[in-house]
């Protein structure tokens, strides 16, 4: 008895770093503040049942995930309310369930539960985060897999893990100012910062003659990161829920909400290697320097002692060109292969204003509106002139082809720019100069590009109703502005949505809270006052779902943080 338990035991601590427990697709996530040290310093956090990074949530294809989502959040200095978004699920035909505050619900009032229940209609590799504020850089994100139990890439490898990266900071999202910037990296919600004690890295094992699909999933509030392993290729299988033409790189640049699965053949001598992520920014020398283990976690093959690597960086890159990505099965873009060969074609303008550090898209600075934007839609606006927030809301028609065109070279880039509700084929690459309508890698975060003059082209298939925000997946750019909602399909999308009645309780529970509790105390950076500028007014829609301060004459409030 005693023998098989201290067995037991033992067994746990060496798989622990990489078999943390799996829940899904049925499961309770409990939102809570929590006092969190990833990388040896000590501070508030908000996690998603007591870990950070959440747990990793499971399903296999065609399941249908019901994930209770508990606000237990109580830290004043944090944002109270939450909602989650599920990154790359496409939510067809429950809008309702896609977590963007503003867009799809009103926030989830601490005390109370919502349950997200919507299909996992494809498999591949995505994340969940809160899309309420800055919440998700506290810490509120988690990776999702969707396995197919006959995986089309199954020939390419005999394992797999996940392997999350982000930065961190020391102090909670609400009280940076200015231009924030990480303390740390962490990977697999490990770190160490430069200066800071040599607390534990993340490991990965291996055991040699393997070959390992390692998920990297960026779940970054800011910086992209390059992704690399000492002495070793890897092989990108995966983008996004999209199975690719296998090619075989060594150095991946990875941005603020993209994912690549990549196939890690442990071939070599046995021993511990270094896992590098190099962000993109960072304070002091996080930025280009691994002195000391900041910036890495461990590969460690079976039977290698329980040390800090000793290799060094591989000296010739060969990074990933996403051009050179395909599509492994139905590449074609959708529409005419030209320039002008979509049913309509979107031209998106940008701007960044360096007094308010604001950015606009088409000349508005995205707000999310207090009432949510599905609201708004099943309450009978239409039109782009009748959705708020003003000029912030695109229509587009349904069964056509779209062409979003996005200029390069926007202030602060490169921008990861994500869509909500589909994935789309990149018909013209960051920084590439010219289209490929018949091979193009399909995703849902794209690098809008560097090169000013040229610009990057999305399309997609409006075969999903609803309000979709198209959004800058850098949190602090989205929490100033960068987004714009494509309301698809208007006319169709109460009848393709049924939403439930816990979805239609949201808005009346939040909107009833006292305003210190919708908006966190440190920087009261949420109360913006607007004059409804639409015909659209939040306090013309009906009754049980009239914001409170409606009945209050004078200045209006929008409920959401800048
Ligand atoms: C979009 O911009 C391109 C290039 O400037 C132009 O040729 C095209 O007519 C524009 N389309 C729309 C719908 O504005």
């Amino acid at each position: 008895m005693r023998w098989g338990s201290s067995f037991t035991f033992v067994l746990f601590l060496t798989t622990a770093p990489v078999a943390k427990a799996a829940i899904g697709p049925v499961a309770t996530l409990y939102v809570v503040n929590k006092n969190i040290s990833p990388d040896g310093f000590t501070r508030p956090a908000s996690v998603v049942n007591g870990a950070h990074p959440g747990p990793l949530i499971i399903a296999k294809k065609g399941e249908t995930f019901k994930l209770n989502a508990v606000n237990q959040l109580s830290d004043i200095t944090q944002e109270r309310g939450t909602s989650i978004h599920w990154h790359g699920l496409f939510q067809k035909g429950t809008n309702f369930m896609d977590g963007a505050a503003g867009i799809t619900q009103c926030p989830i009032a601490p005390g109370n539960a919502f349950q997200y229940s919507f299909s996992a209609d494809s498999a591949g590799t995505f994340w969940y985060h809160s899309h309420f504020g800055l919440q998700y850089c506290d810490g509120v994100r988690g990776p999702i897999v969707i396995y197919d139990p006959s995986d089309p890439l199954k020939a390419f490898y005999d394992e797999s893990t996940v392997i999350t990266l982000s930065e961190w900071y020391h102090t909670v999202a609400s009280s940076i100012s200015g231009i924030p910037v990480a303390d740390s990296t962490l990977i697999n919600g490990k770190g160490r910062f430069p200066g800071g004690p040599k607390t534990d890295l993340a490991a990965v094992n291996v055991q040699q003659g393997k070959r390992y699909r390692l998920r990297v999933i960026s779940i970054s509030c800011g910086p992209s990161f390059t992704f690399s392993i000492d002495d070793h290729n890897l092989r990108v299988i995966e983008v996004e829920g999209n199975a690719v033409r296998p090619i075989t790189v060594n150095s991946v640049n990875i941005l603020a909400g993209q994912r690549y699965s990549i196939v890690l053949d442990a071939c070599q001598p046995i021993g511990n290697y270094w896992i590098r992520a190099m962000p993109s920014s960072g304070r002091r020398n996080l930025p280009i320097s691994f002195d000391g283990g900041i910036n890495s976690a461990i590969l460690r093959y079976k039977g290698a002692p329980n040390s800090e690597p000793t290799s060094v960086k591989q000296t010739t890159t060969n990074a990933l060109v996403e051009t050179d990505l395909h599509p492994l099965v139905s590449p074609f873009a959708p529409g005419r292969p030209q320039a002008d060969g979509a049913d309509m074609t979107v031209n998106l303008t940008f701007g960044f204003d360096p007094t308010t550090k604001k950015y606009s898209v088409n000349g508005a600075v995205f707000e999310p509106p207090s009432v949510p934007v599905l609201l708004q839609i099943l309450n009978g606006a239409r039109t782009p002139e009748e959705l708020l927030p003003a000029g912030g809301v695109i229509t587009v028609p349904r069964n056509k082809v779209i062409q979003v065109n996005v200029p390069s070279g926007l202030r602060g880039g490169p921008h990861p720019l994500h869509m909500h509700g589909h994935d789309f084929s990149v018909v013209r690459c960051a920084d590439a100069g010219h289209f490929n309508f018949l091979d193009p890698v399909r995703r849902d975060v794209v690098n809008m590009g560097q090169t000013r003059g040229d610009f990057v082209s999305i399309r997609f298939k409006t075969d999903n109703p609803g309000p979709w925000i198209f959004h800058c997946h850098i949190d602090f750019h989205l929490g100033a502005g960068l987004a714009i909602v494509f309301a698809e399909a208007p006319y169709q999308t109460p009848k393709a949505n049924p939403a439930p009645e816990s979805w239609k309780n949201l808005c009346p529970i939040w909107d009833a809270l006292p305003d210190d509790i919708k908006h966190t105390k440190l920087a009261d950076k949420g109360v913006v006052n607007v004059t409804p500028n639409s015909r659209l007014s939040p306090c013309t829609i009906p009754a049980f779902l009239r914001p409170s301060w409606c009945e209050v004459s004078g200045s209006r409030y929008l409920s959401f943080n800048p």
